[in-house]
């Protein structure tokens, strides 16, 4: 049959960061040609009634195959990106780290044989940048950003990884000439070590005292900082995973000032808290990540500050260590002080399920702002829109159908990623997308991965589009 499209998912509910309608969306070439009514027939047909079809998710941070000092992650890109597209997403922005001593291009050089043949979704880099040198800040990553690498994140504390405050601002400085957007991991390293050192000194070495050594002072302090220096380098920056009520109250103030700070968030500032790394034995040690989880009454600060839109972008910041595991939590049986704990959690899979359910069900935002934080705006912000990040002709055909309805338990046995653990196994959610298209390829359907491991493509990114 003659048709003008490979692909029609007919009669489906669109939803969009702006707009909501009952449209055929047609495909042809992995690229959306037509939405509208009565599109006629296609080689494929895919009846939608009574589905949503949402732009597939944009996860902008998220951590796979990263050489890391202590531990070994558990997801490759293969594995990542299974999973990513079993929970509704299609687009993945890990980090290409760059160790200290090394040149940024032979880090980015490096995530490219990682990723190469390997990831089933498409996508992008963000850098990280551990250690700026003169060469780094005038050749390299100024030749990055015009290459495709238009954003990069900066750390505050982590020994490995940190910059000092003049560093940073060398850094801003460089996004400021280039048009580049630069994240921010803001916990002051020194009150941590501080803080660590007397808890250690007197004995509490347990997965709790994480949480502990890291209140919400420490993030404010830093994420005050942060702000500070955007204001002096006079360039927008990014904080990611912000947890609580201290770190929004700073991100607030800048806005009222009319600062241009943008900010994310992340599953587990929902639907942990730091009780969670206070149960029998050592299990609490498999929701130790930074930012730790806080309390309820910061969660609902945080899904406040969503419905307020406070955040522009909400990412699992999935970071793999499996718990029994020689390279995990637990290495070869051994219970670690908590501040040798491998930092960071699962989450690529549950992201959108856990937001929408939470979210949307729960009628805590709309259906448009899910669609802009989970990938209109990170599509934008990172520059991949409009390619990514919505349904509309001409863009890439990545879309997930949801049934919004559906009723599902989390359990790890069903999850994809090559994790031993979700820290939100037993989580009742209502929602979930039951088939995810990758440029029209079908991928996932009711849990179960179909597409092939190594059709995804890497993204150039273009300049950070920073106004929604
Ligand atoms: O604990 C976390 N979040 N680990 C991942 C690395 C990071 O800082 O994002
Ligand atoms: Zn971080
Ligand atoms: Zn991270």
């Amino acid at each position: 049959m003659d048709s003008p499209y490979d692909l029609l998912i007919a009669n489906a509910e669109v939803v969009t960061a702006s707009d909501r309608f009952v449209a055929d969306i047609g495909i042809l070439d992995g690229k959306i040609q037509a939405v509208g009514r009565g599109l006629g027939a296609a080689r494929e047909t895919i009846d939608a009634r009574g589905l949503l079809a949402l732009p597939g998710g944009v996860d902008a941070h998220c951590h796979l195959d990263q050489p890391q000092q202590v531990g070994r992650m558990a997801d490759d890109f293969k594995s990542g990106s299974r999973s990513a597209a079993c929970g509704g997403t299609t687009t993945i922005i890990p980090f290409a780290a760059q160790m200290k001593g090394q040149s940024l291009r032979a880090a980015v050089e490096d995530y490219h044989r990682r990723a190469t043949d390997k990831s089933c979704l498409d996508y992008a880099f963000h850098m990280i940048i551990t250690d700026p040198t003169p060469e780094v800040l005038t050749q390299e990553l100024p030749g990055l950003i015009q290459e495709g690498y238009t954003s990069f994140k900066v750390y505050m504390t982590y020994d490995d990884l940190k910059l000092n405050d003049r560093q940073i601002l060398d850094v801003l400085d460089v996004a400021h000439q280039e048009g580049a957007l630069v994240m921010v991991h803001a916990e002051n390293s020194d009150c941590i070590g501080w803080l660590t050192d007397r808890l250690t000194g007197s004995g509490h070495t347990a997965p709790k005292y994480h949480a502990v050594s890291r209140p919400q002072a420490v993030e404010r302090e830093a994420t005050h900082r942060a702000i500070t220096f955007s204001e002096l380098a006079d360039v927008p920056i990014l904080i990611v995973h912000v947890s609580g009520s201290e770190a929004i109250e700073q991100i607030r103030w800048a806005h009222g000032r009319g600062l241009r700070i943008f900010a994310e968030t992340c599953p587990q500032y929902l639907y942990l808290t730091a009780a969670d790394l206070d149960v029998d034995g050592y299990e609490g040690a498999k929701c130790v990540c930074s930012p730790p989880p806080r309390d309820p009454a910061n969660q609902e600060a945080v899904w406040r500050a969503l419905s307020h839109n406070v955040f522009s972008v909400f990412s699992s910041d999935h970071a793999p260590y499996s718990y029994d595991d020689p390279d995990g939590k637990k290495p070869n049986g051994h219970e670690q002080h908590f501040h040798h704990i491998p930092n960071g959690i699962p989450g690529l899979e549950t992201r959108l399920p856990l937001l929408f359910s939470g979210g949307v069900v729960g009628g805590r935002i709309s259906i448009h702002q899910f669609v802009a934080l989970t990938a209109t705006q990170p599509a934008k912000l990172y520059g991949i829109y409009p390619r990514k990040g919505s349904i509309m002709v001409g863009a890439d055909a990545d879309i997930a159908l949801w049934d919004p309805t559906l009723q599902v338990t989390i359990r790890n046995q069903r999850l994809h990623h090559n994790v031993d653990y979700t820290p939100y196994e037993g989580i009742d959610v209502t929602g979930w997308p039951i088939m995810t298209f990758s440029r029209g390829r079908l991928i996932s359907k009711s849990f179960d991965f179909l597409g092939q491991a190594v059709a995804g493509q890497f993204i150039r990114c273009g300049k950070p589009i920073l106004s929604f």
